[in-house]
């Protein structure tokens, strides 16, 4: 099969409408990182998905719609907190657990009575959720377990011959996954933290708990249990306090003779005396929108990547530090 990427436009997305109808995949832009997407209402569809990415069938997959659509048709018993932040926050990177109609196949959420739904904000995800008109299953667009896609050209080195067409909405501007805030309860949780942060729903709403995950426990966000994120090379982590260490390691592999990186924030960039730096830059949010573009561009010459991160985990900074950790030291 040919991948064709394309950019955002009455052609292209003509080709991506015939594609969905057909029971096909389609890879798009989100602010957050590309999706992989396909027709939430058809369970073969839904199902390709899982194979194109060799996704564990237990880990649900987020129903994606533009920002007028009637999720009341897809779930029910929202809350009013749940009405209260998705005033403030969407369209955006929030993406909220419902109690589902089960009028979606039954693959998308993997059995499970609930759904989770996400209205993204990237104008040219709107423009093709809007022109299909249809709840979109779509996951991150990479193969399961890589690091997943900020630009059209990484979800090609994921999946080129898997799929028919790339619409290319540039850079993603968030750069990690959406915040998966379970709606279900008497107060939100967050499953999954993303550039919507606890403090920021508990801010809105005045109270937001968090889901740990333990392992070994059933899982309530399924998606937490499974290796993710992680580059072809090995890695390493370690947090700021110990950085020496970093160093120290980063001198024996490349002693070795080995290609070494380390990734870090800029501040301990400017820290460390050493040549191959990857920088995320200085905010949280800086930070997040380049994880995973230079662990992609690390792990194309790098035998080993040595993390160091921040020891801050409060606001936005959670969730770079689960993506990071999760990337470097696997759970
Ligand atoms: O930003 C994002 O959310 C991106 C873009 C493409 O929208 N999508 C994404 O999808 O990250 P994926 O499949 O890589 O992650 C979906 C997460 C998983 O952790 C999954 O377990 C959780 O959402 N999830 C999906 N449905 C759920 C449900 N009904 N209950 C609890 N967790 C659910
Ligand atoms: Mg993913």
């Amino acid at each position: 099969m040919v991948t064709e990427i394309l950019p955002v436009n009455g052609q292209s997305l003509l080709k991506a409408k015939k594609i969905i109808e057909g029971g096909g995949a389609v890879a798009f832009p989100t602010e957050t990182v590309y999706g992989l997407g396909a027709n939430a209402l058809d369970g073969n569809a839904v199902d390709k998905i899982f194979e194109i990415k060799g996704r564990p069938n237990d880990n649900p997959l987020i129903v994606h719609v533009h920002k007028d659509f009637d999720i009341e048709s897809l779930v029910y018993d929202i809350p009013d907190y749940a009405k209260k932040l998705a005033k403030r926050f969407l369209p955006g990177p929030l993406t909220m657990v419902y109690k589902s109609r089960m009028t979606v196949a039954s693959a998308v959420s993997c059995g499970l009575d609930t759904l989770a739904i996400r209205v993204p904000s990237h104008p040219d995800a709107q423009k093709f959720l809007k022109f299909l008109n249809l709840p979109i299953a779509a996951p991150s667009a990479n193969v399961s377990k890589h690091v997943s896609p900020v630009t059209a050209e990484h979800v090609f080195s994921d999946l080129n011959g898997k799929i028919p067409l790339i619409l290319d909405g540039g850079k993603c501007s968030c750069g990690i996954e959406s915040t998966v805030l379970d709606c279900t309860g008497e107060i939100p949780v967050v499953l999954r933290s993303g550039l919507v942060s606890r403090e920021m729903i508990e801010q809105t709403v005045g109270a937001c708990g968090e889901y740990a995950y333990k392992q070994g426990a059933p899982a309530r966000s399924p998606g937490m249990k499974y290796k993710h994120y992680s580059p072809t090379c090995r890695t390493s982590l370690y947090f700021e306090d110990e950085a020496d260490k970093a160093v120290a390691e980063y001198l024996s592999e490349t002693g070795k003779g080995n290609r070494a990186y380390i990734l870090c924030d800029d501040k301990t960039a400017q820290k460390l005396n050493v040549g191959n730096i990857l920088n995320l830059g200085s905010s949280p949010e800086q930070m997040a929108a380049n994880l995973y573009a230079e662990l992609r561009e690390g792990e194309k010459t790098a035998d080993i990547i040595i993390a160091v991160a921040p020891n801050d985990d409060s606001g936005v900074m959670r969730g770079v530090l689960n993506r990071l950790t999760k990337a470097c030291r696997g759970q």
